[in-house]
C-alpha cells in the first residue's frame, strides 16, 4: 500500500483550487439511476469513492464514463436491482441507490452497509422513510429487499438528523405519488445541492437546506447537466493547515458560505480569514490560540472536519474541549497524535486537548479518511519525518491532496506501493 512522508516545518504559502464535493457528487450520481438518457456531471471529483459509485451503477446496468472530472451516466438499461456485497462494503454509500432502486423499479436488494471505523452507523431511518412511502421491507442474509406496488407521499420525521438518509428517502420521493413532507431533515449543502439536479430533472422540491422539505411527486425525470459544488471539507481541511504552519494560503473555486463554522472557529484560533467571493484567503498568526468545539449537524461544526481541527489545538496555547455529538466512535485518531506528542484526554465523546510545543514525527497508520487528513496535518507541524500509512482511506476522500500540498511548499509525497 502506498505511504505518505511528510517533512515537518514548512510554512504553507500560495494559492489552491479545491475539488468538487465528494459528498455531494455521491448522492447526485445514484440520482442519475431516476431517469433514461445521458445525464453529465462536470467538476466531479477524482477519487476512490467516485470508482466505486460508478462501478455499483454499471453493475445495475447503467453506462457509466468517466474523462477528466466529468462523468456521464446513462440509466436507460437499468436491469439490476441488487447491489452486492462485494461492492457495498467498499463503500458505505452505495446505500444511495436503495431510494432510485425503489422508486425506479419498484424494488432493490441492497446489502446491509454495516459499522465502520467511525461507528455504528445503522440505517434505520432510511428504511423507516422507504415504509412509511410504501415499500416493504425485509432484512435477510444480510440484505435490505425493499418492494412496492406504488410508492406514495407521506410525512417523515427523522428523529435524528441523517444527510444519506434525507437524501435516500428525497430521492424515492421525488417519483412517489403525492405529497411527501420530509421533518427534521438534513440541511447540508450537500443535501440542497442534490435537490437542486432533482429539481433541474424535472422534480419537484421545496426547502431543500432547510429541517422541511416538501416533494411533490412527479411521473419522470429527464437528464440534465450539472456540476458538483466545491468540497467544503477539503476547503477546512486546506484552510486547517494553513492556520497550522502559520501560513498564507489562497483557496479558490469554493463556496464560503458552506464554512460559516469553520471561518467562526478558526478566527477565534487567531488565523486571518478574508473571504472574497469564491475564494478564502488564510494567515496563520502566532500563537494559535485554544478554542472548543463540539460537531453537529449543519449549519453546526462538522464532524468531517473534527480530527483536522483537534491537530491544530494540539499546538495551540492553552487547553480545548472536543465533542463529537454525531458518531460514537470518532476519537480513532487520538492514539496516533498521542504517539506524535499531542496531549489528549479522551472521556466519553470529549477529547480534552492541551496544546504542547512540538508534535514529533512518527510512523502513523490512518483508520479512517479524515484521520488521514488529520495525520498529515501533524505531519506538516511535527519534527523530522511522519510516514502516514494505510493512505487507501485518504484516496477514498481527497483528491491529489498530497500534490496540493506540494503545491504550497510542502515536504510531502508518496511513495507508491
Ligand atoms: N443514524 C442512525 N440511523 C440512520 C442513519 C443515521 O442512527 O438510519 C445516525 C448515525 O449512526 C450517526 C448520525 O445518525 O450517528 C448521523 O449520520 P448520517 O446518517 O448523517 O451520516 P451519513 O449520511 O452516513 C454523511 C457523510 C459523512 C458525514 C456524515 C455526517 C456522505 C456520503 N457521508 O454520512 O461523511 O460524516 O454525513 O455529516 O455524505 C466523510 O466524508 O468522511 C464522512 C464520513
Amino acid at each position: 500500500m502506498d505511504k505518505i512522508i511528510v517533512q515537518g516545518g514548512r510554512r504553507l504559502q500560495g494559492t489552491v483550487q479545491v475539488s468538487g464535493a465528494k459528498n455531494a457528487a455521491l448522492p447526485i450520481l445514484a440520482s442519475a439511476l431516476l431517469c433514461d438518457g445521458p445525464n453529465t456531471f462536470t467538476n466531479v471529483p477524482v477519487l476512490r469513492d467516485i470508482q466505486s459509485t460508478l462501478q455499483l451503477l454499471s453493475h445495475l446496468g447503467a453506462r457509466c464514463s468517466m474523462e477528466g472530472h466529468t462523468v456521464q451516466v446513462d440509466a436507460a438499461g437499468l436491469n439490476n436491482d441488487e447491489a452486492p456485497y462485494d461492492l457495498v462494503r467498499k463503500m458505505r454509500a452505495s446505500i444511495l441507490v436503495l431510494g432510485p432502486l425503489v422508486a425506479r423499479l419498484k424494488k432493490a436488494r441492497v446489502s446491509l452497509p454495516g459499522g465502520c471505523a467511525i461507528g455504528a452507523r445503522p440505517i434505520n431511518l432510511h428504511l423507516r422513510g422507504l415504509e412509511l412511502l410504501g415499500a416493504r421491507i425485509d432484512l435477510s442474509h444480510g440484505y435490505v429487499e425493499a418492494v412496492c406496488e406504488q410508492l406514495r407521499g407521506a410525512e417523515i420525521y427523522f428523529d435524528m438528523v441523517t444527510v444519506t438518509g434525507t437524501e435516500n428517502i428525497m430521492m424515492a420521493a421525488v417519483l412517489a405519488q403525492g405529497t411527501t413532507v420530509l421533518r427534521n431533515a438534513a440541511c447540508e449543502p450537500e443535501v440542497k445541492a442534490l435537490a437542486d439536479v432533482l429539481n433541474r430533472m424535472g422534480a419537484c422540491i421545496i426547502g431543500a437546506g432547510t429541517p422541511e422539505i416538501v416533494i411533490e411527486g412527479v411521473e419522470r425525470l429527464h437528464p440534465v447537466s450539472a456540476a458538483i459544488i466545491p468540497d467544503r471539507i477539503e476547503t477546512g481541511t486546506l484552510m486547517t493547515a494553513a492556520a497550522l504552519t502559520h501560513g498564507d494560503v489562497t483557496i479558490q473555486a469554493t463556496e464560503p458560505e458552506h464554512l460559516e463554522a469553520v471561518i467562526h472557529k478558526l478566527r477565534l484560533a487567531g488565523a486571518q480569514i478574508d473571504v472574497s467571493g469564491s475564494q478564502i484567503r488564510v494567515q496563520g498568526q502566532r500563537p494559535i490560540q485554544s478554542v472548543d468545539i463540539k460537531t453537529l449537524p449543519y449549519p453546526g461544526f462538522p464532524t468531517d472536519m473534527q480530527a483536522q481541527f483537534m491537530v491544530l489545538m494540539s499546538v495551540a496555547q492553552g487547553t480545548s474541549l472536543i465533542s463529537e455529538t454525531i458518531f460514537e466512535n470518532r476519537f480513532i485518531h487520538v492514539s496516533e497524535l498521542q504517539r506524535m506528542g499531542a496531549d489528549i484526554t479522551v472521556t466519553g465523546n470529549s477529547a480534552l486537548v492541551k496544546g504542547v510545543e512540538h508534535l514529533s514525527g512518527a510512523p502513523v497508520m490512518a483508520t479512517d479518511l479524515r484521520a488521514s487528513a488529520c495525520l498529515i496535518l501533524a505531519g506538516l507541524v511535527s519534527e523530522n519525518t511522519t510516514e502516514v500509512n494505510r493512505v487507501y482511506h485518504l484516496d477514498r476522500g481527497y483528491e491529489a491532496l498530497e500534490a496540493k500540498f506540494q503545491q504550497l511548499g510542502a515536504a510531502i509525497q508518496r511513495v507508491k506501493a
